[in-house]
């Protein structure tokens, strides 16, 4: 079964099992390796995506479940060359 994911503002379409973590899809099939892998539990927040403006943990969220939804990584938030605001911050800063 294939599904439609909407990441970053770019539609991918994976054939994943629907009940696969999207952390699982984002970092083994699409290659978007910003969002980690801590706990795998829902505790650390390594994890942590953006759905339609709100914070979740994907390593507990199905693809089938955010199907349709619009999905922010941390790569959405700019680029190297571009950094968003956070990413300047933390360059500012110096923070890991
Ligand atoms: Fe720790 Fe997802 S890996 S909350």
């Amino acid at each position: 079964m294939t599904t439609r994911l909407a990441i970053n503002g770019q539609v991918y379409s994976v054939d994943d099992d629907p009940g696969t973590p999207l952390l699982y899809v984002l970092r083994d099939t699409l290659k978007l390796n910003g969002a980690k892998f801590g706990c795998g539990l829902g505790q650390c927040g390594a994890c942590t995506v953006m759905q339609d403006g709100y914070a979740i943990v994907s390593c507990l969220m199905p693809i089938g479940v955010v199907a349709g939804s619009q999905i922010k990584t941390i790569e959405g938030l700019g680029s190297r060359a571009h950094p968003g605001v956070l990413q300047q911050a933390f360059i500012d800063e110096q923070a890991a």
